[in-house]
Parts: structure tokens; sequence; C-alpha cells
């Protein structure tokens, strides 16, 4: 160890080729402290090789597998003698999972059970492995305009079936620490935006639906409110959590939020990436309400300031900025992941995926 860093860690990264595990994947191939960064990616509709094609690295290694085909993730625990996972490997978003829910029970929760089974497995064969849980402030519900943000103690209440499969999670984490005593940290973040997210989230869906001129979508009056953060800081926090548990700082066991300190409401958000785009905000359409909506997240980070010294960094107008010219000059990495022709690619590439 030096300092509070700890070095020579093998990680392994689940859903690296996702919008936040890319990022991560790329921090950690930056950071020397990692002397491997094993990406294990099913490559299912969110999930894009090409979100890591810029990864020039011997200690990188991508490999295209389920979490949910144990033999495969335990030989690669094995073979890369892996002593950290940050499991991001997910699916993720609420819309779908309110259309059919089977797909999150079986990466969520079933693919959370087979890590934590890989784990004991491996510590029989003597090699101990730690766990960066990634979940999310989804878990603590729905708030109303003046209840205090969620905090590390707030209850667990999910209120959607995505938020549902994650606090299944949450608790199988849990329960294994008590149990087997495993050592895991479980982080809780709110919404991210930046470079790389699949466009079925409310913000590049509407950086790329104002740049085509198309009507843009929002659910029933706009006031629900969120509470953004840049990925590169939740990364940030991601690793910040690693270091801990693994130095100590932090007990087995424990949970920590992350969030922006940015509350706004949808109709905010959308107007100010029009107005920033320079387009017309008559581009604004009210639809009908995503059933069971949440109201509002917002997110108390004391913890994760007193205790790993974290704070986010970008600020929301550097960040969208940022975020829209990123989707302007990568037209090519939307028509790619948006068109069937991806799809073909991955299977010529890679065999069929999910
Ligand atoms: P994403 O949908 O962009 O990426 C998910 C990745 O997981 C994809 O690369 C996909 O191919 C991979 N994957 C799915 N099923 C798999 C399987 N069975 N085996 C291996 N890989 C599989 O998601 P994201 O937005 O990057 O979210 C990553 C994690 O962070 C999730 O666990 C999510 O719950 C959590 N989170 C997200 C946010 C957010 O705002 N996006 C906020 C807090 C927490
Ligand atoms: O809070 C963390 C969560 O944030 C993560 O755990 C999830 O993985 C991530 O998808 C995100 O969930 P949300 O449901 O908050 O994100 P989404 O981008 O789908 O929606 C953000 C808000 O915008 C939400 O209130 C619904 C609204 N919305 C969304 C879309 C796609 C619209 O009004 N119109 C839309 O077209």
């Amino acid at each position: 160890m030096v300092g509070n860093q700890v070095t020579n860690l093998r990680a392994l990264v689940t859903g690296g080729c996702g919008f936040i595990g890319s990022h991560l994947v790329k921090a950690l191939v930056a950071d020397s402290n990692f002397l491997t960064i094993v990406n294990v990616d099913a490559l299912t509709y969110s999930g894009h090789p090409e979100n890591c094609s810029d990864i020039d690295n011997v200690r990188y290694k991508f490999k295209h597998q389920s979490i949910n085909d144990r033999p495969s993730f335990e030989n690669t625990l094995r073979e890369e003698n892996i002593s950290i996972i940050f499991h991001l490997a997910a699916e993720s978003h609420v819309d779908r999972s309110i259309h059919s829910i089977k797909p999150f029970i079986s990466t969520n929760v079933d693919g959370t059970r087979v890590i934590l089974e890989s784990i004991l497995a491996l510590r029989k064969e003597g090699q101990e492995i730690s766990l960066v849980h990634v979940s999310t402030d989804e878990v603590y519900g729905s708030l109303g305009p003046n209840d205090p943000p969620f905090t590390e103690l707030t209850p667990v209440n999910p209120l959607n079936p995505y938020a549902a499969t994650k606090a299944a999670s949450d608790f199988l984490v849990k329960s294994f620490v008590n149990t087997f005593n495993i050592s895991a940290v479980i982080t809780r973040c709110s919404n991210n935006y930046g470079p790389n997210q699949f466009p079925e989230k409310l913000v590049p869906l509407m950086i790329l639906k104002t740049r085509l001129g198309e009507k843009l979508p929002i659910y029933g009056d706009g006031k629900n409110v969120r509470d953004w953060i840049h990925v590169t800081d939740h990364v940030g926090g991601i690793v910040s959590s690693a270091n801990a548990l693994v130095s100590g700082k932090l007990t087995s066991g424990e949970v920590i939020n992350f969030g922006g300190e940015n509350e706004k409401t949808n109709l905010e958000i959308v107007r100010n990436i029009v107005e920033k785009i320079g387009a017309s905000d008559n581009l604004i359409e009210f639809v009908p309400d995503r059933p069971g909506h949440d109201k509002r997240y917002a997110i108390d980070i004391s913890k994760a300031k007193k205790l790993l010294k974290w704070s986010p960094k970008m600020n929301w107008d550097n960040g969208i900025i940022e975020t829209i010219l990123w989707y302007k000059s990568n037209d090519k990495w939307v028509a790619s992941i948006t068109s069937g022709e991806y799809k073909n690619w991955i299977r010529k590439q890679y065999g069929d995926t999910k």
C-alpha cells in the first residue's frame, strides 16, 4: 500500500462495454495501481466494443462472456488471478423493465448471485476477491418536494421493476457479507450523463432528437426531479470506494452514496439542452407519464465527502456542453449502435449475443 492507495490490484469489470463501465475501464487502465483490467461483457443492446476500442494497453483484456455463465466467469477469475470485481453489468433502463422484467431478474439478480457464488468458490481455492457492487439511488424509492435527500440509512423501498431487481441484488450482497464474510461495498449513485450513453436515456435521447428536429417526449408534466452527475465523477467515486474497501477504511457491507448535488426537473434539463444546441423549445411535447414514475431523487453525499474525500468536480453547464459536443462529433458511433449493421458486426466478431 502506498499512502491511501492499494497497489497491485487485479481488476475485473462486469459490463465494461456499457456507458459507465467503459469510463471505469479507462480510468483503471490509466491507474498504475491496477496490474490487470479484465472487461467481461455479454454485449447486449447497450454494450458496445467501440466504447473501449481506443484502449491500447497490455494490461487490458476484453472477454465476451455473460455473467450468467458461471463456469466461464469462474475460469476468468481463476486464469486472471482477479483480486477485485467491479460489478456494473445490468439491464439498466426503467422503461424496458416496465415492458419486460425477465431479463432484469436474470442479469441483475441471478447474475449477481453467480458473482457471489463464484467469489465463494474461488475462496475455497485460496483466492480472495473483493467486490464493488455498483447500485443506484433508485433503490430508495421516491421523495416528496420537501423531503430531505436519501442518506445511506434511508430504508430501501424500490418502486419500479428495475429498482426492485437492483435492491434485490444489494440485499444478496449484504447477505453474503453477513453470512460468508465476503469483502464488499455497495455504491448508490444518482443519474449519470456524459459521452457514450446509449440514446434511450433522457440526456442523449434529447440531444439526438433536438439535432434531428424531432419532437422531444417529456413524460407527464416534466416536473419530476433527478440529481445529475457527470459519469467521470461517478467513476472517481467507484475507484475511491474500492481503495477504501481494500485498505480497510470502509467496513465490508457498507453503502456509499454518490450524486452531483444538481437537482433539476426533466423540463429544465430538456430546455437547457435545446437552448445550448440553439434549437426551439417548440419541439417539446408532453406525453403520457411513465407508469409508477418516481417523483424526485435527491442524494446526500456527506459520507463520501467525509470518508473518501470525494466530491463531484464537473459542473452541469460544462458537462452538458462537453456531452453535446461529443454526440455531435460521434455521428458514426450513434449510427452504428442504432443500426442493424451493428448487431450483424457483433455477431460476425463475437458470435451470437443474448
Ligand atoms: P448500460 O446499459 O450502458 O451498460 C450495461 C452493460 O452491461 C452493457 O455493456 C451490457 O452489454 C452489459 N451486460 C448486460 N447483461 C450482461 C450479462 N449478463 N453479462 C455481462 N454483461 C452484461 O448501463 P450503465 O448506465 O452503464 O449502468 C451500469 C451500472 O451502473 C448498472 O448496474 C446500473 O444499475 C448502475 N447505475 C447506473 C446509473 C445511470 O445513471 N446510468 C446510475 C446509478 C447506477
Ligand atoms: O437514478 C439512477 C438511475 O438513473 C439509474 O439507476 C438508471 O440505470 C438510469 O437509467 C436512470 O434512471 P431514470 O429512469 O431516472 O433515467 P431516464 O434517463 O430513463 O429518465 C430520466 C427522467 O426523464 C425520468 O424522470 C423519466 C424522464 N424521461 C425519460 C425519457 C427516456 C422523459 O420524460 N422522457 C423520455 O423520453
